[in-house]
């Protein structure tokens, strides 16, 4: 080779490394900000720092956060970013503050929103939640906690193989959101642990649960006002309160829940399986379309349940109907066992009864025997082998 050839041939090397460097993603690596990963220091002005480089970053970037414990408060990882393909992985632990109130009355610890195009993928999140259950036990007055990870007004999100222990509240919330994604995730906090429910989904469509793995004090998942085209697939709940659509109507002007899918799931030791719950009072809320299809129940204490008469402490309810409208529900291939005598209860409103509820092959068995149904303004049709025998 020539040395006139040999030095554009360099040139031409040099162009395409610096072509190819901006064209992968940018990561910007929470150490070089100043994060330590030995859990002394606060390390939350470290992560925002990362943050801010990435979403200000016309390129797609990576937020890394190495293996070791990371201190951090609540923290708020604001859009709208200047690209839409930020993955923020983790191969650590995020660790909130021992000091429950540090975060407590702050909503949110690890909050995401008006982002576009985020994924989360690994790690864990330590909520250091026994604490403050301990306070909200004892009767004391304590701070109502912070939801560990939550996401609002944002779209094309991923969360994958996150790791959620022992939440002060909520473990993961989404919220006015579109299209998200959310699998291989695990939560894992005590039975008894008030107010932690697994997955918190309102006001958003298109999310799909994969493959989840969900041990709590309260629902495995809750699915609020304004859910459309929810995709669950695939999840162990329990303990737990089970999957939950509602509370809905608590509010007078409510948007309804539709086009819900929930399949593949087995409970264990829950204290519901399957329900749909609503406040006994007035609203324009409603849920249709819903499909409860391939459940397993082992040991459930009320498998199958539609309750229109949630009134807690009989506050600003007695004696009101549920204005939600429910309609269009499928239980389709529900086995197994119900820790009590009721295994299918559908209490529906007097002032809007439930219609199209359709049971097709249910199987529940209490004590060895067939387990009891009880219909109160529930309307429907029941196929298959049904057992308990409908009561529709
Ligand atoms: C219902 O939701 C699923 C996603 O869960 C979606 O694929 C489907 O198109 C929706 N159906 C309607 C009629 O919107």
């Amino acid at each position: 080779m020539a040395k006139q050839e040999g030095s554009s041939f360099l040139v031409t090397i040099l162009v395409i490394l610096f072509l190819s460097s901006i064209a992968t993603a940018a990561q910007y690596n929470v150490l070089n900000y100043g994060a330590t990963p030995a859990g002394i220091t606060d390390s939350t002005e470290a992560f925002l720092a990362a943050w801010t480089q990435a979403c200000g970053s016309i390129n797609p970037a990576t937020v890394y956060v190495p293996t070791g414990r990371f201190f951090l408060r609540n923290v708020v990882f604001q859009g709208p970013c200047k690209n839409n393909a930020i993955l923020f992985r983790i191969d650590g632990t995020l660790v909130a503050p021992s000091d429950y109130r540090v975060i407590g009355n702050a909503g949110n610890w690890l909050f995401f929103q008006y982002v576009n195009g985020v994924t989360v993928s690994g790690g864990v999140l330590d909520g250091q939640g026994p604490a403050l259950w301990a306070c909200k036990a004892s009767g004391k007055d304590c701070p109502s906690g912070a939801t560990s990870l939550g996401f609002s007004n944002s779209n094309n999100i991923e969360i994958s193989g996150l790791i959620s222990l022992n939440s002060q509240m909520f473990h993961v919330v989404i919220n006015g959101c579109q299209n998200v994604k959310v699998q291989g995730v695990t939560v894992s906090a005590s039975g008894h642990s008030p107010n932690t429910d697994g997955i918190h989904v309102q006001l958003s469509s298109g999310v799909t649960i994969l493959n989840s793995r969900i041990r709590t004090g309260d629902d495995c998942i809750s699915i609020g006002a304004g859910t459309t085209n929810l995709w669950i697939e695939n999840a162990a709940c329990g303990p737990g309160h089970g999957i939950s659509i509602g509370s809905l109507g608590k509010d007078l002007q409510e948007p309804g829940v539709q086009n819900v899918t929930v399949k593949s799931v087995t409970f264990t030791g829950t204290q519901n399986g399957l329900r749909i719950k609503s406040w006994g009072r007035p609203s324009s809320g409603f849920a249709r379309k819903i499909l409860f299809q391939h459940a397993i129940m082992i040991n459930v204490q009320n498998p199958i349940v539609i309750d229109q008469n949630y009134c807690p402490d009989n506050k600003n309810c007695p004696g009101q109907e549920s204005g939600v409208k429910i309609s269009d529900v499928t239980y389709q291939d529900i086995h197994g066992t119900s820790a009590t005598e009721m295994a299918v209860n559908f209490d529906c409103s007097n002032k809007n009864p439930c219609t199209g509820i359709k049971l097709e092959d249910v199987k529940l068995t209490y004590k060895n025997q067939p387990a009891d149904a009880s219909c109160t303004n529930a309307d429907g049709t029941a196929s298959g082998f049904v057992q308990p025998s409908s009561c529709l």
